[in-house]
C-alpha cells in the first residue's frame, strides 16, 4: 500500500526520530530498555541549565555523544531514503536527530528541527568548530568563549527557519511518514498533526506505540525500520 502511496504522492515528507539512527549504533531516548532518557536525566545533562551550573557533566555527556557519533554510520534505511529523494520519491526529508546520518547517506536539504552534534559554537562569538574539538579535549573558543555543540537544549527554541520550513511542508503534504520517533517532544510533534490536518496520508513506523497512533492511515509496529524501508524499496 505505501508502494502506491509513494508513487501516487506528490508532495511526500520524510520524518524521522531517533529511532531512525538505532541500526547504525546510536542509543536513542525512549525506548524502554535502552532509551538515554531511561537511565539519565536530560535536564541535568542536555539542558541550558546543565550547561551553566552542571558544565562537568554536560562536556562528558556531549563528548560521549559525539564520539559514540563519529564511531557510526548511516545504515541501509538512510541510503534507501536518499534513494528515493533522488528518484523523486520524496520531496522533503525533517529529523529531529543530530547526527547528519542522512546528509552523509547522499540526502539533500535536510530540515534538521534540533540542529547538529557535527559542530560546536562559541557561546560569545559564535563562530563554529567541528565537534571532533570535544572529543580532543578542546572546550574553548579563540576568544577565550565556551563551545558548546550545535544542538537545541531542553529549554532552547527550535531555529525558527527550520520549523517555519517545516511548518509549510506539513501544509503541503500529501504524504507524510514517521520514522523512528515517540511523538513525545513539541513542537515537532506537532507536525505529523498539521499535515494530517492538511489533507496528508499520515504513515506511523515505529517499534513502540506512540501518542498520534489513532490519527495515522496506516501504522507499522514492532518492526525494525531498516527491514520495512528494504521492503517497501523491493516492490517499488
Ligand atoms: N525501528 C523502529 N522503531 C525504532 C527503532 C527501530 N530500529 N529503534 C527505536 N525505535 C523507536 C522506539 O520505540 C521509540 O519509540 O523509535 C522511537 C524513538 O523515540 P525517542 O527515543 O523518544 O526519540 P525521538 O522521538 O527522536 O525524541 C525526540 O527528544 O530528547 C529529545 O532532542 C531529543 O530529538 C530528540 C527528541
Amino acid at each position: 500500500m505505501i508502494e502506491r502511496w509513494l508513487k501516487e504522492s506528490s508532495y511526500t515528507v520524510v520524518f524521522t526520530g531517533a529511532g531512525m539512527s538505532t541500526e547504525s549504533g546510536l542509543p536513542d531516548f525512549r525506548s524502554a530498555k535502552s532509551g538515554l532518557w531511561r537511565t539519565k536525566n536530560p535536564q541535568q545533562l542536555a539542558s541550558t541549565y546543565a550547561m551553566q551550573h552542571n558544565r562537568d557533566e554536560f562536556i562528558a555527556f556531549y563528548q560521549y555523544r559525539i564520539r559514540t557519533l563519529l564511531e557510526c554510520q548511516p545504515h541501509i534505511g538512510h541510503i534507501i531514503l536518499a534513494n528515493w529523494q533522488q528518484q523523486g520519491l520524496i520531496h522533503q526529508i525533517i529529523t529531529q536527530n543530530v547526527d547528519g546520518f542522512h546528509q552523509q547517506a547522499g540526502s539533500t536539504n535536510v530540515i534538521e528541527l534540533h540542529g547538529t552534534l557535527r559542530t560546536v559554537y562559541c557561546s560569545r562569538c559564535k563562530r563554529t568548530y567541528d565537534a571532533k574539538r570535544y572529543v580532543d579535549e578542546q572546550f574553548t573558543c579563540t576568544c577565550g568563549g565556551f563551545l558548546r555543540p550545535s544542538v537545541v537544549l531542553f529549554g532552547e527554541s527550535l531555529p525558527y527557519d527550520a520549523f517555519e520550513q517545516a511548518w509549510t511542508a506539513a501544509e503541503r503534504a500529501d504524504l507524510w511518514i514517521v520514522l523512528g520517533s515517540s511523538l513525545q517532544v513539541s513542537p515537532a510533534n506537532e507536525l505529523p498533526v498539521i499535515a494530517k490536518r492538511s489533507g496528508a496520508k499520515l504513515v506511523i513506523v515505529n517499534m513502540e506505540p506512540t501518542p498520534l497512533d489513532e490519527w495515522a492511515d496506516l501504522l507499522i509496529h514492532g518492526r525494525k525500520i531498516g527491514e520495512v524501508l528494504k521492503e517497501i524499496d523491493a516492490f517499488l
